[in-house]
């Protein structure tokens, strides 16, 4: 029979604080009801962020410690550009520090003031490097993603009627850049099926516009699609993986999540003068080209991850554990944004919480309540996130949904941490209506969720 379990022991253990409830209602308190705000050994739980936040193997540490830390042509260096250059196909490979980096470069040298960006849907630094480079980033989700509770299983996709016909308007600005995220962070983390990438490439070439891969889930999106693209059904995650890349013309890639390290990231690019641009542009700003901003064990402990993480038993392993999570959240009452992918589990709280208005953020007091009663730290995607309200507080945007993002280390959480999970929500779902929505008292003017200070209500 097939053996299915994790395909690692553990060889390294760190202790996580037990806390109690009273010393989580004093920190919770402290932080004026901001979850970034507190300090990670106040949190039992930590399902924040799956970036850089995963479990290095015994193999990474390896190469790490055989690191060559040369200030330039480092052998470190040279592994890392083999490993990405084989895995993407690309002929230029630039180290950056991480995945807002490699975006910024890419896209100031890419883009010009005015023009326009398409894709299935940005990422936030995605778009604020968009934006930031005075242009405008549209979002063209599938009709499928609107609907939370289907289980399509290409959610992630774009919608290649809205793609076409951006693509052919002759008026207004120019399409400068096509960025298919994979997976949909911002969506859901649902994955993209090879058919929708392979019908965007052959639409960008048609208008002579770059296709560029947001890759920083690569590999899960490649084992969903082997999972579910019938005609991919016998590939390895790899060879998916590798396909995807020959599509686009080019790569952003924060490795902190499928490169499996703390920090790193990289860009790759067929187009010569494009890559001088960037390759300019990272020397002034991260670091002479084989560095890119890192040490030479980061990028060795990159081309290690990035072989691991193709690994079926892997892979399968990740999607099983998610899968836990998700039946034991389902069981407790509490309805998911579905299919649940590999990356993170989307906790439905406006559901949950009708009581709640927008304007008191349903799902910052479901996630305010998750660390309260269990020690579990998320990340609210909901109006404290997206929304805005006037001076008296009255809502004037709100966004279609309010979500709760648990999202999943690579490697480091057991099923029994899930389990303590899954018993925190029964136990809130039970008691839903005692969850009190909260208001802002102190905000700033941009990326509120990260500062903003709050009072229940
Ligand atoms: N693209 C996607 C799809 C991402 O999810 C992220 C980061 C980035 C780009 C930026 O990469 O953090 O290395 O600069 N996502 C993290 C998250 C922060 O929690 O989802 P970075």
């Amino acid at each position: 029979a097939e053996i299915r379990m994790e395909p690692y022991r553990i060889k390294v253990v760190e202790p996580i604080p037990l806390t109690t409830p009273q010393q989580r209602k004093a920190a919770l308190e402290r932080v004026h009801y901001n979850l970034f705000d507190l300090r990670a050994e106040e949190v039992t739980i930590d399902l924040l962020s799956d970036s850089g936040t995963g479990a290095l193997s015994s193999a990474q540490l390896a190469v790490g410690m055989a690191g060559d830390e040369s200030y330039a042509g480092s052998r470190s260096f040279y592994r890392f550009r083999d490993t990405v250059a084989e895995l993407t196909g690309f002929s230029h490979i630039l180290p950056a520090h991480q995945g807002r980096a490699a975006e910024r470069l890419l896209f100031s040298n890419l883009l010009k003031p005015g023009d326009t960006v398409l894709s299935n849907t940005h990422f936030d630094t995605t778009r604020a490097n968009v934006e930031l480079a005075g242009c405008v980033a549209r979002d063209l989700p599938c009709a499928e993603a609107r609907n939370l509770d289907s289980s399509e299983p290409f959610k992630g996709n774009i919608d290649l009627e809205a793609l076409e016909r951006g693509l052919t308007e002759t008026t207004g600005s120019r399409v400068a850049a096509v960025v298919m995220t994979i997976t949909n962070n911002g969506g859901g983390g649902q994955p993209v099926s090879m058919e929708n990438l392979k019908r965007t490439s052959e639409l960008c070439r048609r208008h002579g516009v770059p296709l560029i891969l947001d890759a920083a889930r690569f590999a899960e999106n490649a084992w969903l699609v082997t999972r579910h693209e019938a005609a991919y059904k016998d590939r390895t995650p790899r060879q998916v993986a590798e396909e995807a890349f020959r599509l686009a013309d080019g790569c952003v890639m924060s490795a902190k999540k499928d490169g499996i390290v703390h920090i790193g990231g990289f860009i790759g690019l067929n187009d010569s003068e494009l890559a001088q641009k960037c390759e300019l542009l990272l020397i002034a700003t991260e670091g002479f080209p084989t560095y890119g901003g890192l040490a030479g064990r980061d990028l060795d402990m990159i081309a290690q991850g990035l072989q691991e993480v193709t690994e079926p038993s892997y892979l399968a392993e990740r999607a099983e554990s998610a899968d836990h999570l998700a039946q034991r959240v389902r069981a407790a009452g509490v309805d998911i944004l579905e299919p649940p992918g590999l990356h993170a589990i989307y906790l439905n709280a406006g559901r949950l919480l009708p009581h709640i208005p927008p304007h008191q953020y349903p799902g910052h007091a479901l996630a305010c309540r998750l660390y309260l009663e269990g020690g579990i730290r998320s990340a609210e995607l909901g109006s404290l996130y997206l929304g805005e309200e006037d001076e008296d507080g009255n809502p004037v945007k709100s966004p279609p949904y309010e979500l709760v993002r648990l999202a999943l280390p690579r490697r480091v959480y057991t099923r029994s941490h899930y389990d303590h999970v899954g018993r925190t929500l029964e136990t809130i779902a039970k008691n839903a209506e005692s969850v009190h929505g909260y208001r802002i008292v102190e905000q700033s003017p941009i990326l509120r969720h990260f500062r903003a200070k709050l009072q229940p209500v």
